[in-house]
C-alpha cells in the first residue's frame, strides 16, 4: 500500500520559516510597517460586570488606577521591596535596551559553530533556567522538531531538555534518542546548586567525557552566575565555554539573558527579532497612560479579580505552539505572587482540549475563576475542510462558506470568552498576531512587568521565592546532602511525632 497523500495541503509554512531562519534571512522587524501589523494587544471587554458574585466593575478598576500608577513609578525608579539580599532585582527592566548587537552576534557565532558539529543539543535546567527556552522553541518551531530531517530544521540540531524533573524513566528514554549522536549541552543554573540540574549535568558530562575525552569540554556550555557558584568554578577549571546569568535578574525573568538566548540561537530562532519585541513592549509598558499600557491594565485586572475572590487564573490558548508559553506564565506569576497567602493560581490550558475537561468547571463550578486567553490570530498554516456528498456530520456549511480550520481555531477562544463570561467568569484576551519572535518578546516583557506590578499591589517582593528554597532545603536534607543534617533531624522527628496515615 502506498503512503498517505497530503491532499490540498501547501508546503508547511513553519518549516519554510525555519529554513529561512537557518539561512539567516530576517523579517523586517525594524520597520514601522512590521511593528504596526505585529503588535500584541489586550482585550478586556469581558472583564466587567460578569453575572453573579465576585463581579468586577469598570469603576472598581478605575479606582485602583492611582495605586497602580504609584507602583508603576516605584518600579520604574527602582524603589520598594525589590531586593534579594542586597541586590536590586530589576535588571530585566532595562535589559532590552542594554543588549548589544555585538553580544547577540557573539552568541550566534558560538552556537553556529557548535551546531555544525553536533546532531543534538541538550538544555539542562529547571524553573526559570528551563521553561522560557522550551516555551519559545515550541512556540516558534515545528511541533515535531526533532523528528524532522536536518534540512527542515533549518540546519539546527535536535533540541532536548533535561534536568527539569527527576524521573529516571524519562531520563533513560531521552538518552535512547541521544545514543550514537554527537551531542552538545548547556547546563543552566544561577545558583549552581539545584539538585535536578546538577544530577542531569553530571550524568551527561560523565558520558561525554568518556565518549570524547578532552573534546567534550568544547561541547559543554555553562550558563551561571558571573563570578560565584559551583558551576562557575567548574567552567573555569575545565575551560568550558560560559555564559552569564546577571545577578540582578531572577530565573523567571531571565529568558532574554544568555539563559534564553543561547538555546534559542541554537534552534535558529532570530534572537535579534526577539530582542526587538522586548524593546518594543518596553517602550509601551513604561508609558504612563494607564489605558494604553497592557502591562498596567493586565496587572490591574488580575489584582481586581483577586480582590473579588478569584483564586484561579486559567491561561488558555487556541494554539498548541503557545501552550508552553501558558506554562511559562504558570511559572512566572505564581512564583512571583505566591507569598503570605496571596496570589492567583495559574492553570495553563489548551483549548479546545480542556473545554472537554475542566470546561465544565469553568462554566458552572465554583465562581473563583478568572480567564486569560492567549489568542493566536494567524497560524502559520491554513487547513481547509473538505466537503462530503452525504454531509452526515452537517458540516458542509463550512465548506460552502469557504471557512477553514483557522476560522474555527479563533472561535475556540471567542466562544468560551462569551459563554464563560455569562457563566460568571471574567476574562481577557491577549491577541497575538503571529507566531514570531517579535510577538513572543512583546508578550514576555508585558507579562514580566504585569507580575512585578501585581506583586507590588499585593504588598510583597515579586523577585524572591523563599517557598522554592524551602523545598530545596528539605530535599537536600532528605537525600542526605552534607550541611543539611539539622533539617534532616527535624524532618525525622516530625515524622516520628506524626502517625503515618496510609490507606488501605
Ligand atoms: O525563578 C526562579 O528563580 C526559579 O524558578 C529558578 O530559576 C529555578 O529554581 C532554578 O534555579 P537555578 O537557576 O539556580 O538552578
Amino acid at each position: 500500500m502506498e503512503g498517505l497523500k497530503l491532499i490540498h495541503m501547501d508546503e508547511n509554512e513553519t518549516v519554510k520559516k525555519q529554513i529561512k531562519r537557518g539561512r539567516e534571512e530576517q523579517s523586517p522587524f525594524d520597520s514601522e510597517e512590521f511593528r504596526t501589523s505585529n503588535g500584541i494587544s489586550l482585550d478586556v471587554t469581558y472583564m466587567f460586570d460578569a453575572p453573579g458574585d465576585g463581579s468586577i466593575s469598570r469603576e472598581g478598576v478605575e479606582s485602583l488606577i492611582p495605586d497602580v500608577m504609584k507602583v508603576h513609578h516605584m518600579l520604574k525608579n527602582n524603589q520598594g521591596d525589590i531586593y534579594d539580599g542586597d541586590i536590586l532585582m530589576t535588571g530585566w527592566q532595562d535589559l532590552p535596551s542594554e543588549i548589544t548587537r555585538e553580544h547577540l552576534r557573539d552568541i550566534k557565532s558560538v552556537t553556529r559553530g557548535v551546531a555544525g558539529e553536533v546532531d543534538a543539543f541538550v538544555s539542562i535546567g529547571i524553573g526559570g533556567s528551563f521553561v522560557g527556552i522550551e516555551a519559545t522553541v515550541r512556540a516558534l518551531t515545528h511541533q515535531y522538531f526533532n523528528q524532522l530531517d536536518r534540512e527542515k530544521r533549518g540546519g539546527a540540531p535536535e533540541i532536548y531538555f533535561l534536568g527539569y524533573n527527576m524521573d529516571p524513566d524519562f531520563f533513560r528514554d531521552t538518552l535512547d534518542l541521544l545514543e550514537g549522536k554527537r551531542v552538545a549541552i548547556n547546563v543552566i543554573s544561577k545558583s549552581g546548586t539545584t539538585t535536578e540540574t546538577a544530577i542531569a549535568f553530571r550524568i551527561l558530562q560523565d558520558m561525554m567525557e568518556k565518549s570524547w575525552g578532552d573534546k567534550a569540554s568544547e561541547l559543554i556550555f555553562v550558563t551561571t552566575d558571573k563570578v560565584s557558584g559551583a558551576l562557575r568554578k567548574m567552567a573555569e577549571q575545565k575551560d568550558y565555554r560560559s555564559f552569564v546569568i546577571p545577578d540582578n535578574i531572577g530565573g523567571r525573568y531571565s529568558v532574554l539573558t544568555d539563559v534564553g538566548l543561547v538555546g534559542l540561537a541554537m534552534a535558529n530562532i532570530d534572537i535579534e527579532e526577539f530582542v526587538a519585541g522586548f524593546k518594543n513592549m518596553r517602550e509601551i509598558a513604561l508609558g504612563d497612560d494607564f489605558w494604553q499600557n497592557p502591562s498596567l491594565v493586565h496587572a490591574a485586572m488580575r489584582h481586581s479579580a483577586w480582590r473579588a475572590g478569584k483564586k484561579v487564573e486559567v491561561v488558555a490558548t487556541n494554539a498548541v505552539s503557545l501552550y508552553s508559553v501558558a506554562r511559562w506564565m504558570e511559572q512566572l506569576f505564581p512564583e512571583s505572587e505566591g507569598h503570605e497567602g496571596h496570589g492567583l493560581w495559574v492553570s495553563p490550558s489548551l483549548y479546545s482540549e480542556k473545554l472537554h475537561a475542566n470546561g465544565q468547571m469553568v462554566q458552572e463550578g465554583e465562581r473563583n475563576i478568572l480567564e486569560t486567553f492567549l489568542l493566536l490570530k494567524e497560524h502559520d498554516n491554513r487547513v481547509r475542510i473538505p466537503g462530503t456528498e452525504d454531509n452526515l456530520d452537517g458540516l458542509n456549511f463550512l465548506v460552502d462558506s469557504g471557512l477553514d480550520m483557522n476560522f474555527i481555531s479563533r472561535k475556540i477562544i471567542e466562544g468560551p470568552a462569551y459563554a464563560h463570561y455569562h457563566g460568571g467568569v471574567p476574562n481577557m484576551t491577549v491577541e497575538i498576531p503571529k507566531r514570531n519572535a517579535f510577538n513572543l518578546g512583546q508578550l514576555y516583557y508585558m507579562m514580566e512587568r504585569s507580575v512585578a506590578i501585581s506583586g507590588y499591589l499585593l504588598g510583597h517582593n515579586p523577585f524572591i521565592q523563599p517557598g522554592v528554597e524551602a523545598y530545596k532545603h528539605a530535599m537536600f536534607a532528605l537525600i542526605g546532602k552534607p550541611g543539611f543534617e539539622e533539617i534532616a533531624r527535624e524532618i525525622e522527628q516530625h515524622l516520628e511525632k506524626m502517625k503515618r496515615i496510609r490507606v488501605p
